[in-house]
């Protein structure tokens, strides 16, 4: 099985362009048997995008460390849940850049998450600085030690793990296949054999394949390409055959 996972991020702008995009990509998803679709949208879309395929679910962005409660502008694990949410991603390097998050609070997020049986899909990479100074492994065993810190064995194989390079989302430089297999490798030597990990990162219908089939991920986190109806169905498309 191949996860694709959709991050619409805070797209499409009105109704009518999720509505139609979703339907789209849902009429390519069909009948692709290897793929497992993972639409993320903005919140406000998920109760009205009805998901009609087997192989496809809905997710969220983002979730609160907590229930339902006294926290304005936030959005509980339980509510993603009642509105059919199977997955939330996690800890994504813009939540982390421009809203504050730390290992620490993904950490409480993901363990709020499991509770309401969400599987979180926690996002762990290394800026371009870093990547510089040689310190990419090491910060990917911080992000993971501290991000899964508490974590019981029963809960840890639930948990997907998507390496995204910092500099890689959204700039069209995605991470050379051999770079990231070395990531994908050490991850599973920390998480093991079994691990779902995933790459992100200007992933394109291009360069789909050589990270799934030369890097040896389990599936692909997709941006910018994800709001592209056509583009995105090449990907799924090509992911396929890998
Ligand atoms: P990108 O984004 O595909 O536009 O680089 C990936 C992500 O941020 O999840």
């Amino acid at each position: 099985m191949i996860y694709i996972i959709a991050n619409w991020k805070c797209n499409p702008a009105g109704v009518k362009e999720a509505k139609t995009l979703f339907a789209k990509i849902m009429a390519k998803a069909r009948g692709l048997r290897k793929i497992k679709l993972i639409i993320c949208p903005p919140a406000c879309y998920l109760p009205l995008l009805k998901v009609s395929l087997k192989n496809a679910s809905l997710g969220g962005q983002n979730s609160l460390w907590g229930d339902c409660g006294a926290y304005t502008g936030e959005l509980s694990p339980r509510q993603l849940a009642d509105l059919k949410c199977k997955y939330v991603i996690i800890g994504h390097s813009e939540r982390r850049k421009y809203f504050f998050e730390t290992n620490e609070t993904a950490n409480r997020k993901i363990k709020t998450a499991l509770d309401f049986k969400l599987t979180p899909i926690y996002c762990v990479g290394e800026t371009a600085e870093e990547k510089e100074q040689g310190r990419t492994l090491e910060v990917i065993k911080n992000q993971l030690d501290a991000g899964l810190a508490g974590i019981d064995a029963k809960d840890a194989g639930k948990i997907m793990i998507a390496y995204e390079p910092v500099w890689a989302i959204g700039t069209g430089n995605a991470c050379a296949p051999a770079d990231a297999k070395r990531v994908s490798d050490s991850i599973r030597v920390m998480r093991g054999e079994d691990a779902v990990v995933l790459y992100g990162g200007s992933v394109n219908a291009e360069n789909a394949v050589s990270y799934l089939k030369e890097a040896g991920y389990s599936g692909l986190l997709v941006g910018g390409v994800s709001l592209k109806a056509d583009e995105f169905a090449k990907l799924m498309k090509e992911a396929g055959k890998a």
